[in-house]
């Protein structure tokens, strides 16, 4: 009988692309997928450590799954990713029962690593962060793909905004080969993939760890060539490298979809330099200007940290001044938290739990009238949609995401999955869109 696998994915992207990685080594050893935590003979964790409730979290998680491994002594608990690359073995005294720990850099010797605890029996850690190239990987198996994949094309990040983990985590950019890129996607192409989302911290320096900077317009040139792929996306791109080769892409390339993930993190210079970002307000809001011009119908979202040590209600005040100013189409905000190696952990001026929830709350009430005001100049528009499968809330409604990477919900079947159908758009929230299939 083969051996079962249960994975459960936190946090970004990322994260859900190695989840993938994963699950497509593992099958390629015999292992199939356990529908239920239950039932599996191995328990992967697959962890985010951004801020710290989450980190928090996945303790009480590993507490409740001893129960598992005191009714089946045989199964195996593995915890890997970021909480794995940070804490290390240490994560065997927080959670005895806890099997093996495999850091960000260690998903292809997964296989390996779960084979070593089944025969020794004793816990086993990896954590080494591998300086060399990102050419190891090769072309990657996804286990089962849908219409939409993911594809990395950096890892890591050199960027070191004060308040962030991600560098000591993922470790410095490699930017993957292009050759293998575009044959991963042409894969996942014939696999009935129609949609690719490229992924890396700061997409914009693919290719500058080879000396080659500028290359990601070129490698985007490259993906839209690709036959039978009908739309692009990319997360993330850093604002101070989105140059104007970047923003002509979206009038140039015709599969590329006018949406961008563009974090702007604070609206105030002062608290900008204190992140490190390496821009300032005047200079996101002019991108934002090229963008639009470039490219009239692009819909832009952001990432917004609430509450950074140091911020006065002034500097609050010119966060809210930037949101009007942009008016983004959907905002991700988060309240700042310690994280530890980080250089923001020393700054002073820490900002009491109670303000920035004050403050998180007026930015959010702020932002479901912006997304509400965006998504209303889409009133009785024609949108192109692709379906990813039936609504959860309603089984006679189909689900998909228009180029601007909005969700609409129309009257449907589940034959229409995979395909790009027309909307017309009835009604609008802060949140979704609802609409009639144009015949
Ligand atoms: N590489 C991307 C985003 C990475 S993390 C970028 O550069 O924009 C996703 C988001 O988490 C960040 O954009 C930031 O808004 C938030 N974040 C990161 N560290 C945080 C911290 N210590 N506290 C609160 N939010 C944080
Ligand atoms: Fe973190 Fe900044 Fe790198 Fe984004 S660019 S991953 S926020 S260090
Ligand atoms: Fe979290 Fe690691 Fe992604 S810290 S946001 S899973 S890179």
């Amino acid at each position: 009988m083969s051996r079962t696998v249960f994975i459960k994915t936190y946090g970004c992207q990322m994260n859900v692309y190695d989840s993938e990685r994963i699950m497509g080594l593992l099958q390629g050893c015999g292992y199939t997928l356990a529908p239920e935590a239950a039932a599996a003979d191995v328990i992967l964790l697959n962890t985010c450590s951004i801020r710290e409730k989450p980190e928090h979290k996945l303790y009480s998680i590993l507490g409740r799954l001893k129960e598992y491994k005191d009714a089946n002594p045989a199964l195996i608990l593995g915890v890997g990713g970021c909480v794995a690359q940070q804490e290390g073995e240490k994560l065997f005294e927080k959670a005895p029962h806890l099997d093996l720990v495999f850091g960000t850099h260690s998903i292809d010797s997964l296989p390996g690593l779960i084979k070593q605890v089944e025969t020794k029996r004793k816990k086993v850690c990896r954590t080494g962060l591998r300086e060399e190239g990102y050419s190891d990987e090769g072309v990657c198996c996804v286990a089962s793909p849908g219409v939409s994949a993911y594809v990395s094309i950096i890892r890591g990040c050199n960027n070191f905004c004060s308040y962030c983990v991600v560098p000591y985590v993922r470790g410095r950019e490699k930017s993957r080969p292009q050759e293998d890129i575009i044959q991963e996607i042409q894969q996942l192409c014939r696999r009935g993939v129609r949609e690719v989302t490229l992924l890396g911290q700061n997409v914009n320096s693919y290719g500058s760890d080879n000396g080659r900077t500028g290359s990601f317009p070129r490698l985007l040139e490259a993906v839209n060539e690709v036959t039978g792929i009908e739309r692009i996306r990319f997360i993330t791109s850093h604002p101070k490298d989105l140059g104007d080769d970047l923003i002509r892409c979206f009038s140039a390339l015709d599969k590329l979809c006018p949406h961008i993930h563009l974090p702007f993190q604070s609206g105030s210079n002062k608290i900008l330099r204190l992140m490190n970002r390496g821009y300032t307000r005047e200079e996101y809001l002019a991108k934002v200007e090229g963008l639009r011009r470039a490219c009239p119908p692009i819909a832009i979202t952001s990432d917004v940290i609430v509450g950074f040590p140091g911020e006065t209600d002034e500097d609050f005040e010119q966060t809210l001044a930037l949101m009007e100013a942009v008016r983004f189409d959907d905002l991700f905000s988060f309240n700042y938290s310690d994280r530890p190696m980080t250089a923001a952990i020393r700054f002073e001026g820490k900002i009491p739990a109670e303000v920035k929830s004050k403050r998180f709350s007026l930015l959010q009430e702020l932002q479901n009238e912006h997304s509400l005001i965006r998504n209303r100049t889409l009133l009785n528009t024609e949108e192109e949609v692709l379906v990813e499968g039936m609504s959860k809330k309603d089984g006679r409604r189909i689900t998909g995401k228009t180029r601007s990477n909005k969700t609409v919900i129309a009257e449907g079947g589940a034959e229409l999955t995979g395909r790009l159908v027309p909307v017309r758009i009835r009604s609008v929230t802060a949140h979704t869109l609802s609409g009639d299939i144009v015949c």
